[in-house]
């Protein structure tokens, strides 16, 4: 009894310990776009991996607008002529939230050339990178919170015709599964993309804030704002300790409540204005610690809240809401804007003064769904066999993001799966020159192809036949040749089929030639050597495989015999030219008789050997 207790004991001591015990680190993947080899940075020593083996592009040094301390000297750019879209598809990333971190930069000695482009993440949009942002703090990153449940993440940089994107750093920081909660609406289809973050009353750059707080933060950069506008308000700060930061989900560093600002007599409204992108949905998150000496208690500093003129908090009193002076109080909204700005407005009702410690906002994004992996991985192998030019590019999702799908790929999206698939390939005049394999049958969804005028060889694949929604399929003028598959008969929804203008041979399926008449337009002139419909040549008789077997056999017989026949008579002359010869020697010297037979024995067993071998292995070498 004494024994089991003492179990028990231990058991929940363990459990008690490991439950207790902090928990692991969070997941971060950082990676140093360029650099030849894995770098770290101080202060905290934070490593960057190489990117040698993630992707294509060219790397350079660059003149980093970079505000990682030391700034990472290099960079990786994509010309265009590796295709619109490239992509860093990073693997075995856990199942989790995330907040991924993007830096910009220029080329080295290229500093008027600032790219403009696009950035995706898991096939959405999180950025558009706006002209002028190599000159702004705020905007040589994007970043958003995002869910990654594949196991891997693709980032993809799209090209919009402005010069060729430019990356220099890649983070993908774990964050808690909650953070950012902001009420209904939020969750795994959501995309919150950080549009500003701001520390209010403090110029010492915050870059590095969060470093020294809890990593589960995800590293945030927190831009400073000393203040809102000349003579509007005044800087506070405090080298006390703040109650209340750096708790779940959000673990906010207490250093951020150490500085505010606080409106003056002159102007009591504290205003903070921003531009944003119109028709958009916003969290907005406030924060508020109460470090001003003078507000001892409750009741004794309240004001409201306004978001572009409508009330949104109404009678905010810190030290009463959080508690306690010196502690962390954070409110978020969300709020749908029509317009191109935001404008914060912290309007005084007792004390005269209002008080704002940080600022976060964030664009609500919904996540696009995307296409089926089975699809993608289809189209990928059809890229190489088909010999596609890099220029097309075809990284990342072919669907999404909507504004840039693959050239060529035609997408439809299925409501009911909520799944993109791909129902046309229009890759016609293109220059491929490889050929068409089974892959092609993997697109289920396919209602139309056309390959027309390219210079693809090799044979039709049958597996065709099993795109039982084919409408149109157009290989016209390309150098396919063999025969017309059995299967294509299958294809009942067939109503355009252009064959014409290929090495095509043989017998055309009986099951394609009766559908002449049902009103569908079936092309099938200018080939080598097609036959058996109205309109083409009579086919020779048909044989069955047995019969072209049989045949084949007998053809075979016939050369055995004959190269048979061929050596006897050979063999026949030869012995009777020996027998001649003995004759004659024997009329001479006995001697040199027995050496001429010798030397000729030899010479017999060599030479039909030689010959046999060279029949042997002259197929085998062509087939
Ligand atoms: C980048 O800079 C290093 C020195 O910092 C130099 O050795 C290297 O040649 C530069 N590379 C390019 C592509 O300019
Ligand atoms: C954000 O506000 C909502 C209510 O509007 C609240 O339910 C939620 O807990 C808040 N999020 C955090 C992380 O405090
Ligand atoms: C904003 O949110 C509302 C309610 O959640 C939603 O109906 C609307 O479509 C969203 N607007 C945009 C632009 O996402
Ligand atoms: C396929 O493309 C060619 C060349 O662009 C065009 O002439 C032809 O009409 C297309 N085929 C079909 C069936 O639309
Ligand atoms: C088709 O052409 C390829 C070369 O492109 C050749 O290897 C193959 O034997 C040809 N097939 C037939 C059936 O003629
Ligand atoms: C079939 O293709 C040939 C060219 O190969 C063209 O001359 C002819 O008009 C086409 N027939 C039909 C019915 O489209």
């Amino acid at each position: 009894m004494l024994r089991f207790t003492l179990l028990w004991l231990l058991v929940f001591l363990f459990a008690s310990i490991s439950s207790s015990s902090a928990r692991p680190a969070p997941y971060a993947m950082r990676i140093s776009c360029g650099a030849r080899q894995n770098i770290r940075t101080p202060p905290t020593y934070t490593r960057w991996y190489k990117d040698f083996a993630y992707t294509g592009g060219i790397p350079a040094n660059a003149t980093a607008p970079s505000h990682i301390t030391p700034p990472l000297k290099t960079l990786r750019y994509f010309p265009l002529s590796e295709g619109p879209e490239n992509c860093y598809i990073i693997n075995r990333v856990p199942k989790g939230h995330y907040s991924v971190r993007i830096f910009f930069g220029l080329v080295e000695h290229e500093i008027d050339n600032e790219p403009l482009f696009e950035v995706s993440v898991e096939g959405t949009i999180i950025h558009s990178l706006k002209s002028g942002w190599s000159k702004n703090d705020e905007q040589v990153f994007a970043e958003a919170l995002v869910f990654l449940l594949d196991g891997s993440v693709s980032i993809c940089f799209h090209s919009t015709g402005h010069g060729d994107p430019a990356i220099i750093s890649i983070e993908i920081l774990q964050i808690d599964e909650r953070a950012y909660y902001f009420g209904p609406g939020w969750g795994r289809g959501v995309i919150l993309k950080t549009t500003s973050r701001l520390t209010c009353g403090t110029s010492k750059p915050k870059f590095d804030e969060d470093y020294s707080g809890d990593h589960w933060g995800g590293d945030r950069f927190w831009h400073p704002i000393r203040t809102f506008g000349k003579n509007a308000d005044a800087p506070r700060s405090t080298e006390s300790g703040i109650k209340k930061a750096s708790t779940v989900p959000n673990f906010y560093p207490e250093a951020l409540y150490q500085s505010a600002v606080v409106s003056t007599d002159s102007k009591p409204d504290l205003a903070y204005t921003m531009d944003v992108d119109p028709n958009k949905n916003y969290s907005i998150w406030l924060h508020f610690a109460e470090i001003d000496a003078t507000i001892t208690s409750a009741g004794k500093r309240v004001f409201d809240v306004l978001i572009n003129g409508d009330t949104f908090f109404e009678n905010v009193d810190v030290v009463g809401m959080s508690g306690d002076r010196y502690t962390a109080l954070v409110l978020n909204t969300t709020v749908a804007l029509s317009g191109r700005t935001l404008t914060i407005t912290l309007h005084p009702k007792k004390g005269n003064h209002a008080i704002l410690t940080a600022i976060e906002v964030f664009q609500v994004i919904v996540a696009e769904s995307k296409t089926s992996p089975e699809e993608v991985r289809a189209l990928q192998s059809l890229k190489k066999s088909l010999g596609l030019p890099n220029r097309f590019g075809w990284n990342g999702d072919p669907c999404v993001p909507k504004e840039h799908p693959w050239s060529g790929a035609d997408c439809h999206f299925d409501k009911s799966g909520r799944k993109w698939f791909i129902d046309g390939l229009g890759l016609d005049n293109q220059g491929l020159r490889g050929s068409l394999t089974n892959e092609i049958s993997k697109l289920h969804h396919l209602q139309s192809i056309n390959l027309s005028g390219n210079s693809i060889h090799g044979a039709i694949p049958s597996s065709l036949g099993a795109v039982t929604s084919l409408e149109i399929l157009d290989l016209s003028y390309n150098f396919l040749n063999g025969s017309i598959p059995e299967s294509l008969g299958k294809l009942t929804a067939l109503r355009r089929l252009n064959l014409n203008g290929n090495s095509l041979s043989g017998r055309v399926p009986s099951a394609l030639g009766g559908r002449l008449l049902n009103g569908a337009s079936f092309n099938f002139t200018d080939n080598h050597g097609l036959c058996g419909i109205p309109g083409l040549p009579k086919c020779g008789p048909h044989l069955s495989a047995g019969a072209k077997v049989g045949i084949a056999f007998a053809v075979f017989l016939s050369l055995v015999l004959l190269v048979i026949c061929s050596i006897c008579w050979w063999k026949r002359r030869q012995n009777i030219l020996r027998a001649q010869q003995i004759a004659a020697a024997s009329r001479s010297a006995p001697y040199a008789k027995s050496r001429t037979q010798s030397s000729h024995d030899i010479q017999m067993s060599r030479n039909p050997s030689r010959g046999r071998t060279a029949s042997e292995n002259g197929p085998s070498l062509l087939s």
